[in-house]
């Protein structure tokens, strides 16, 4: 039996790469005065037909459940948090930081940086229209990746305005029920060869590509350059009109995140969707928003990629695997003392392990060694004293029961 296609297994060592990054995550979210919340993994299908668009609801898990329920497991968070929003938005002062990390499963075809589950960490601001909001968001994408050890040399922040689109398709007199088509065959221009986008862009191909080509001019995006040139970062940012994002709600600025090198798929991805929370709640609710998302997928892929990426992981990962003390029981009948001092030992903090049946005395040390221990404790004739073997050094040492506590906080 294997996993299915485009799901993963994390072994360890797999389990700590993955935790070093929500670790990353989850701190610099936190300087950034962020706090953590939480939604369900399964929503009512209908969540997502009514507005994340057409491609996602292509790619949904979904079935009918014991209850004759429509529901899906959710490819994305944000429908879940203009939910949450909606409901509980009189107890909370605006606006609201809070961020997220969980998985998420879209059934897209596997390739690389596209799996069909991954983690996302989602950072959003509600309750707030000022571009003030959209600069701290930005900053913070820059700086997550910045903590990862990653320079403006590896990555860019593609910025774009949903609105200069917008104000596009309207000045061409397009009816309003063809924008999200149009929007989505400008998102993938870059992706698709030219002939199939011109297709589905009819009469307007031509002013479509002219504008890609020409850049296009923002008064708002050059104000969000200015303001993340202000705290030094405007290096990690480009504007590109190109960006226009799939998803159907964004509704202002737009983002998404790239390696420079261009090998791999977005890193992460967001913008404005001022109307969302108004639209789920049917009215009852309107307040703007923002926010974006980084998977954990390709943000993996450009660590194993980057060297000085690389090294900051390895180094923080450092002796994750390792343990503090290795207890060598040379004489059976000292077991049940070795273990109450174990006992002792671990309610201190210490990582230890012990053989959990008798093993010959080399074994043990063998053992103590591949595991990483810096200290060895030897449980034998000696008793009640013990045996205290640096590895490091090999330096063996006896001391008496009272001491070896202060010996050991000297040594470890
Ligand atoms: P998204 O662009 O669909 O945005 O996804 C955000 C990021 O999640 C992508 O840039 C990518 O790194 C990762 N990702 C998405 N799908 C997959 C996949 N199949 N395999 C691996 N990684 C994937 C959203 O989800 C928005 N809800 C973000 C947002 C939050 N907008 C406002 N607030």
């Amino acid at each position: 039996m294997q996993a299915l296609p485009g799901f993963r297994d994390f072994l360890p060592d797999q389990c700590a790469v993955r935790n070093y990054i929500f670790a990353g995550w989850r701190e610099i979210a936190r300087r950034y005065g962020f706090v953590e919340w939480e939604g369900p993994p399964l929503e009512a299908t209908e969540l997502y037909k009514k507005k994340s668009g057409a491609e996602i609801v292509e790619q949904l898990f979904n079935f009918t459940d014991k209850g004759e329920r429509e529901v899906a497991l959710r490819p994305e968070l944000t429908p879940t948090l203009a939910r949450v929003i909606a409901a509980h938005e009189r107890e909370f002062k605006k606006p609201l930081k809070w961020f997220s990390i969980g998985q998420f499963f879209r059934y897209e075809k596997q390739q690389r940086g596209r799996l069909r589950e991954h983690f996302q960490l989602n950072c959003d601001i509600i309750g707030e229209t000022d571009l003030a909001a959209d600069i701290e968001l930005v900053a913070l994408c820059i700086d997550i990746l910045r903590a990862f050890g990653f320079t403006e040399k590896d990555f860019v922040v593609r910025i774009s305005d949903r609105e200069f689109w917008t104000d596009f398709l309207r000045d061409k007199k397009l009816p309003a029920e063809r924008w999200d088509g149009l929007l989505q065959a400008i998102d993938k221009s870059a992706r698709e060869p030219r002939e199939k986008t011109a297709e589905k862009l009819g009469d307007l191909a031509d002013p479509v590509f002219a504008t890609l080509k020409s850049g296009g001019e923002s008064a708002r995006l050059k104000q969000l350059v200015e303001g993340l040139r202000a705290r030094g970062l405007a290096d990690f940012v480009a504007i590109d009109v190109g960006i226009v994002r799939g998803l159907a709600y964004y509704t202002g600025v737009v983002f998404e995140v790239f390696d420079r090198a261009g090998k791999f798929r977005a890193i992460a991805g967001g913008g404005r969707y001022d109307n969302l929370i108004a639209q789920l709640s049917d009215g009852a609710v309107s307040m703007p928003a923002l926010g974006f998302a980084m998977g954990d997928v390709v943000l993996g892929e450009l660590i194993n990629e980057i060297s000085r990426a690389r090294e900051v992981m390895q180094k923080a990962l450092g002796d994750h695997s390792k343990i503090d003390l290795y207890v060598v029981i040379a004489k059976e009948q000292r077991r049940a003392d070795a273990l109450a001092q174990v006992q002792q030992l671990r309610d201190r903090g210490y990582r230890i392990d012990y053989p959990l049946t008798p093993t010959k005395v080399a074994r043990q040390f063998q053992a103590a060694e591949e595991l990483g221990a810096r200290v060895a404790l030897l449980y034998g004739d000696e008793w009640p004293q013990v045996k205290i073997k640096n590895m490091g050094t090999a330096e063996q040492e006896l001391v008496g029961g009272d001491k070896l506590l202060g010996r050991l906080a000297e040594l470890l």
